[in-house]
């Protein structure tokens, strides 16, 4: 599989940063992730570049994601993904922490390797520890040809197009949605459904004008930025699919705004971040409409009752937030990855507000090739 990009693709195109350009484009790129790959006689995907039959497929017992950053982030997604619709049991970690940990390698495991680069040297490191002790290990990439598209056994590409700006934004969410296909593939040979076959697909498709949609909701998220941007401090929470959308918000506002920010498991506020909240510490809370509603909007509640200022990412306005950003509804599973969008652009405005170096935010670089 190789992509190949248009040399104009890497000019500003009329936008101020990378940054803006690169949010801006999702609707198109996560429309090339899904080009081609939809089988709909068979409600199912093809993955090409996995180099892995149906008999392989059906023997993986268990699935560990590995990436760092963002990438991390994405695989979270992705596991959560991968044990809802396959019901394979899935968990990411970060690369760096594996290769560290001198970790069991299980020949039954399936071992993915995530990254927008392919260079980043903890997560190729943590590849080449997996391949000498025998493991599979498949690549979800961006950068075709890159370091960890060629030492891992197969894979699937990304297909996000140049991403420039250090921080990720169109590559964490064509990532996201990748592993919805993998997720799709793994379950349709296995036990999912024809009808939630179908249903996914139906879901996958709706969602570059959804995106576009949300993008189409600016202006609105630049107000919100403007109002937040004097934050001493920001909480980010959501419970299982919501909090993975949690972690990659507060990564992004931190990296491109120098605004300190901490992501939770809504549940765990009670234990001990609870302590910070006051007006000076906006929460951001992420409800998608699923079976933990309710407790979302108790979390709510009790951050109200500290006077925590809230602003809700929702598929309706939630009353006892001060803000509330509405994101279309898709399918549950897929949820995720629409409500990451609009917490791109509030970082990104957050940090226009501040009048920081976007695109380079200081002390980072685009992928950390060194140990
Ligand atoms: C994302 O905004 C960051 N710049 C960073 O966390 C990044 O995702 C991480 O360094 C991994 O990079 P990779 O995807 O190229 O491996």
């Amino acid at each position: 599989e190789t992509v190949e990009w248009a040399a104009e693709s890497y000019d500003m195109g009329g936008h101020d940063t990378y940054m803006h350009k690169e949010i801006s484009e999702q609707a198109d790129s996560v429309d090339r992730v899904l080009r081609g790959r939809i089988d709909d006689r068979f409600a199912t995907v093809h993955l090409g570049g996995l180099n892995m039959d149906a008999r392989e497929a059906r023997g993986v017992r268990r699935v560990k994601i590995l990436g760092c950053g963002s990438a991390y982030h994405a695989g979270m997604i992705g596991a959560q993904l991968i044990e809802e619709v396959a019901r394979i049991p899935a968990d990411a970690e970060p690369a760096s922490e594996f290769r560290y940990r001198n970790a069991v390698v299980d020949p039954d495991c399936l071992y993915i390797a995530v990254s927008q680069s392919g260079e980043t040297y903890d997560t190729l490191a943590a590849v080449q520890e997996l391949k000498r002790k025998g493991a599979r290990v498949l690549g979800v990439v961006n950068v075709v040809g890159s370091a960890i598209a060629r030492e891992t056994d197969g894979g699937v590409y990304v297909h996000a197009g140049p991403e420039v700006c250090v921080v990720s934004t169109k590559c964490f969410t064509n990532t996201a949605v990748a592993f919805a296909l993998l997720a799709l593939h793994l379950g349709r040979i296995r036990d999912l459904s024809v009808a939630d076959g179908k249903r996914l697909i139906a879901g996958l498709r709706r969602l570059p004008e959804q995106i576009a949609e949300i993008l189409d909701g600016e202006e609105a998220i630049r107000r919100l930025a403007a109002e937040y941007a004097q934050a001493r401090s920001m909480m980010f929470v959501g419970r299982v699919r919501g909090y993975p959308v949690a972690r990659e918000a507060s990564l992004k506002l931190k990296e491109v705004s120098y605004i300190h920010a901490e992501a939770y498991p809504a549940s765990e506020l009670k234990h001990g971040p609870l302590a910070l909240i006051e007006p000076a510490v906006p929460t951001v809370a992420i409800l998608p409409d699923d079976e933990l509603l309710e407790k979302n909007r108790a979390t709510l509640e009790e951050i109200k009752a500290r006077h925590g200022r809230i602003l809700a990412v929702a598929h309706a306005e939630q009353e006892k937030a001060d803000h509330t950003i509405v994101v279309p509804r898709n399918e549950v599973e897929l949820d995720p990855i629409l409500m990451g969008l609009p917490l791109q652009l509030l970082a990104y405005h957050t940090a226009l507000c501040l009048d920081r170096d976007i695109d380079k935010p200081r002390n980072l670089a685009k992928s950390v090739t060194v140990e």
